[in-house]
């Protein structure tokens, strides 16, 4: 098969977001339901599985990998997969990257260093204590700021994921902002996207970034500058500030036309979009016939992505998409 991913609207795929468990040890809000039910160990990839099917992703054209979650650091074995995967860096990858909430971040942040990541996004929405409890259900803020605290003293370069929620949050990007450039962190916000089922109504709390980082900008002007992490976010400088401040719109300017990722979940499923439920069933395939015998359906889940994500904010009706954004790791 040709070493050459290209999706049936011509686009590049060159990004893998592999999806290590879809367990967690927060229950944020706006991605999980308080009660989830989590996949049985007989449906769940081992770590050889997945890094075999890794392989053959990198054989097959992809430059980037992401681990993600659930919470990837939760993931028994998350330290062999991290070393192999490591290994292709510079030998058919270019970087080898993590999400993390930070809870876990202490105590795996040498081991990630030591894999060959040099850069990794954490999850913080608020430095409020009482608000983090609220949006994770069972955070500690303390732990979370250990955790990015200690990547950073290893070398690891952080990236704040900060989720805009209106009623929340707000109060927060100014705070956040002085945070990341004390701790030598940068900044991403990202528009809340409505995935699966959860307690609150996501459109409650949906905020076009515009309208978020109006503060900001009433204090500071912010340019766009030239960066690119093979992520959506559209990256700005600002004024006086040594942090670089990402943009994550999926619902207020869309950017699906660039898109050039694919994600694999713990299932051995590949989601050809974020914000659409089809997807293509790699299991069976993979322990009838080893990773090779994979690449049929690659084909297949190429040629059958999507232009553009199904995501609609605006309508009171449930989300657009049945899957919890956990399932997929974002
Ligand atoms: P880098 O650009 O490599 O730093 O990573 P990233 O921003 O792609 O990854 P991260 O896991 O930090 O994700 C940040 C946010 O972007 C999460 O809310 C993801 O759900 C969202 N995101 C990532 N890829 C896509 C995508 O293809 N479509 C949409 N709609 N959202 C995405
Ligand atoms: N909308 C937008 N981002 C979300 N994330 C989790 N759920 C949502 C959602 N509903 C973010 C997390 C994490 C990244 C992988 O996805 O905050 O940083
Ligand atoms: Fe866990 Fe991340 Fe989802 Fe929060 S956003 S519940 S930390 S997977």
């Amino acid at each position: 098969a040709a070493a050459n991913l290209v999706d049936g609207h011509g686009r590049r795929i060159d990004y893998l977001r592999l999806s290590v468990t879809d367990r967690c040890d927060l229950r944020c809000r706006y991605c999980m339901a308080e009660d989830m039910v989590f996949l049985p160990k007989s449906q769940v990839l081992s770590i050889e599985e997945m890094a075999e099917l890794a392989e053959r992703f990198v054989a097959r054209g992809i430059r980037r990998i992401r681990l993600t979650g659930g919470e990837p650091l939760v993931r028994r074995g998350i330290d062999t997969l991290a070393m192999r995967l490591g290994a292709l860096i510079g030998h058919g990858i270019d970087e080898l990257t993590l999400t993390t909430n930070a809870m876990r971040l202490a105590e795996h942040a040498p081991m990630l260093a030591a894999a060959g990541v040099r850069r990794i996004n954490v999850s913080l929405d608020t430095l409020d204590p009482a608000a983090f409890r609220h949006i994770t259900r069972v955070g500690d803020l303390g732990v979370a700021l250990r955790g990015i605290a200690a990547a950073r003293d290893t070398g690891l370069q952080v990236k704040i994921n900060m989720v805009a929620l209106a009623g929340l949050n707000e109060d927060q990007l100014l705070p956040m902002l002085a945070y990341c450039a004390a701790n030598g962190c940068d900044l991403t916000l990202i528009e809340t996207m409505p995935l699966g089922e959860v307690t609150d109504d996501r459109s409650d709390h949906y905020i076009p970034l515009h309208h978020f980082i109006a503060p900001l900008r009433a204090e500071r002007p912010i340019y766009p500058v030239d960066q690119k992490t093979g992520g959506p976010a559209r990256y700005f400088a600002v004024e006086d500030s040594p942090v670089t401040l990402g943009l994550i719109t999926p619902l207020s300017d869309n950017f699906c036309s660039t898109c050039n990722r694919i994600r694999l979940t713990v299932e051995g499923r590949i989601y050809m979009c974020l914000g659409q439920d089809d997807h293509v069933d790699l299991r069976a395939a993979l322990r009838e016939g080893g990773a090779a015998a994979a690449d049929s359906l690659i084909d297949a889940a190429l040629a059958g992505k999507p232009r553009a994500h199904d995501f609609h904010i605006e309508r009171k009706s449930g989300p657009a998409v049945a899957r919890h954004m956990s399932a997929t790791g974002g």
